[in-house]
């Protein structure tokens, strides 16, 4: 009997910690998750963004002792914990315990003269440290050890792959090499609450938080940061205060639809964080897509960032994912070997257009593990139905409410290999009915497609969308042939290979590289489409990129 697939917590979160005091004890095989109390994605979230708050981030010359560097910060308190790391430089993140250090230390700090420029002041939590005189600089380069906050390489990937013992092991191989680390979630807050102090230069009270992938237990090193501009933090918090018999108002400005609102917000803080953010670069106000946001480059950290405002859906959609990847170790291995086969095979792509998702890609396999016989995974309506009172939950008429509570769920009694469910999942899909069901996650069952569009995956909050309206018919398509592909692949490796080999791609890694012979057979097949077939398709998407460029935000 294998053990029961429990996660311990999810990496990248606080309890993370714990799990690898858990992996460090050898406990993780044992099922002995059940014995942690795991946390609530609201209790994660409230921590980070605590911790944040008491961090800065540094700038740091190549030669640095590290040692100097944090005895002079310690002079405005103690150090909780720090690491450095390189992008456009070096930078160090430096925790306090104390959120007064902070403030002590932008006392302390000069705005710098420029020469010829001008600076424009501004006190963020973003500094440089710059060495005083040439004779305290030490010899040569400082030991600093820096932390990676890049994704493997491919060449690294297809070696770890190689040495993997078994399917399941190279599954769980893939997801430790490429899920987010410790220090890369703390950067993502800190950028989070760094732009939260550009933003409440005109919404004091304001939150910024951090949504989808980069909180959801799925987020890949490299993905996207998605911010979520909260100015109702302050009004839920305090509104049930006050007694006695009246109601206190602002007196606002009012224009004519939440969505105006929405462009007028987003597009003074872009303005704002184009031309006062300190490393915030290449600021793009897209206002006119379905959900308006602002994207730009958080140089300084390396992150792409998406901020929106007003679609808290989509943060009640980030804490689903987040309870389902928590359910059951085997849930983020599975999504992130999909995820990782998408890209491999380019089913996804950086460039919104008509391809898939990761954010499909995700519902997909939780989907499939609704599927399973016993379930993998809950449907959401049965989530629904543990919830308690506090858990209730209804934004803009629509009804997000369900247990946020993962101690309340019972573990799957399903013991199926991850190996097992990577064939089934091709298969499964290889074989869907797309041209008539809809995939749904909140009854855990196929239902009718309501409209034409090729792949239909039901909003599990906003249930008259579809998450994936942006995919066409030839990237379905593509899918399709390349799941049935990489089944037969499976299959054949089963009867042909009796023990894995060292020096060629097995398994999993024969599913990823680009010479895996379904790609050679696939690159024949699209050879012998005539060219005006395949001109046909590129200006598909195309077009379908430029009319899906607001889809592909939708619910942002
Ligand atoms: N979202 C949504 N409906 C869509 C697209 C996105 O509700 N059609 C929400 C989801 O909560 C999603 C989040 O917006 O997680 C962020 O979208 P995106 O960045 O596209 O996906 P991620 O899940 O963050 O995945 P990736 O790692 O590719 O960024
Ligand atoms: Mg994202």
């Amino acid at each position: 009997q294998r053990p029961i697939h429990r996660l311990l917590s999810c990496p990248g979160t606080v309890a993370a910690d714990l799990r690898r005091e858990e992996q460090t004890s050898g406990n993780v095989e044992t099922g002995s998750a059940d014995r942690l109390v795991q946390k609530r994605f609201s209790e994660v979230q409230k921590e980070r963004r605590e911790q944040a708050q008491r961090t800065v981030l540094i700038n740091c010359p190549n030669k640095i002792s590290e040692k100097k560097f944090l005895k002079y910060l310690s002079q405005h308190g103690p150090i909780n914990n720090h690491f450095f790391y390189e992008s456009f430089g070096l930078h160090a993140v430096v925790e306090f315990c104390q959120k007064e250090s902070v403030a002590s230390l932008q006392d302390a700090t000069y705005t710098p003269g420029l020469g010829a420029e001008a600076a424009i002041p501004f006190r963020s939590r973003f500094f440089s440290v710059k060495l005083k005189t040439a004779e305290n600089q030490p010899s040569e380069r400082s030991n600093v050890c820096c932390t990676n906050q890049s994704p493997p390489t491919s060449r690294k990937i297809f070696e770890l792959l190689c040495y993997a013992e078994s399917i399941d092991d190279q599954l769980n191989t893939l997801l430790k090499a490429f899920q987010l680390t410790e220090e890369n979630t703390k950067l993502r807050y800190l950028t989070c609450s760094l732009v939260e102090d550009i933003a409440a230069a005109y919404f004091p009270f304001c939150a910024i938080k951090p949504f989808g992938s980069s909180v959801n237990s799925f987020g890949k090193l490299g993905c996207d940061l998605d911010m979520f501009l909260d100015l109702d933090e302050t009004r839920r918090l305090h509104a049930q205060k006050t007694s006695g018999n009246f109601l206190m108002e602002f007196q606002v400005k009012s224009v004519s639809s939440e969505r105006i609102a929405t462009q007028k917000i987003l597009s003074v803080i872009g303005e704002c964080l184009d031309h006062f953010g300190p490393g915030c670069v290449g600021v793009q106000k897209i206002l006119n897509a379905r959900c308006p946001l602002v994207r730009f480059s958080h140089q300084a950290s390396g992150f792409q960032c998406d901020l929106t405002t007003n679609n808290r859906i989509a943060l009640k959609t980030s804490e689903l994912l987040y309870m389902y990847g928590a359910l059951d170790s085997r849930v983020r291995a599975l999504v992130f070997s999909i995820r990782c086969w998408a890209r491999a095979h380019s089913l996804t792509s950086s460039i919104p257009g008509a391809w898939i998702t990761n954010f499909s890609l995700t519902m997909m396999v939780i989907f499939f593990l609704q599927r399973r016989s016993p379930p993998i995974l809950p449907s959401l309506d049965y989530l629904q139905t543990l919830a308690d009172p506090e858990d209730e939950c209804i934004i803009e008429g629509h009804n997000c409410t369900f247990t946020g509570d993962l101690n309340k769920i019972k573990p799957s009694g399903n013991t199926e290999t991850l190996e097992l469910l990577l064939k089934e999942f091709f298969e499964y899909f290889g074989n869907f009915a797309f041209n008539k069901s809809s995939i749904n996650i909140r009854q855990g069952k196929e239902q009718n497609k309501p409209e034409s569009s090729p792949l239909h995956i039901q909003n599990p909050f906003e249930i008259s969308l579809n998450i994936s309206k942006n995919v066409n018919q030839s990237q379905l398509q593509k899918f399709v042939e390349l799941a049935r592909e990489s089944a037969w692949i499976l299959q054949q490796e089963d009867k042909d290979r009796p023990s894995p080999s060292r020096n060629q791609p097995w398994g999993l890694a024969a599913l990823l590289l680009p010479s895996v012979s379904n790609s050679k057979f696939l690159d024949k097949k699209r050879r012998k489409k005539p060219a005006s077939e395949r001109i046909k398709n590129l200006l598909d998407s195309i077009k379908g990129s430029n009319t899906e460029n607001s889809r592909n935000t939708n619910g942002k």
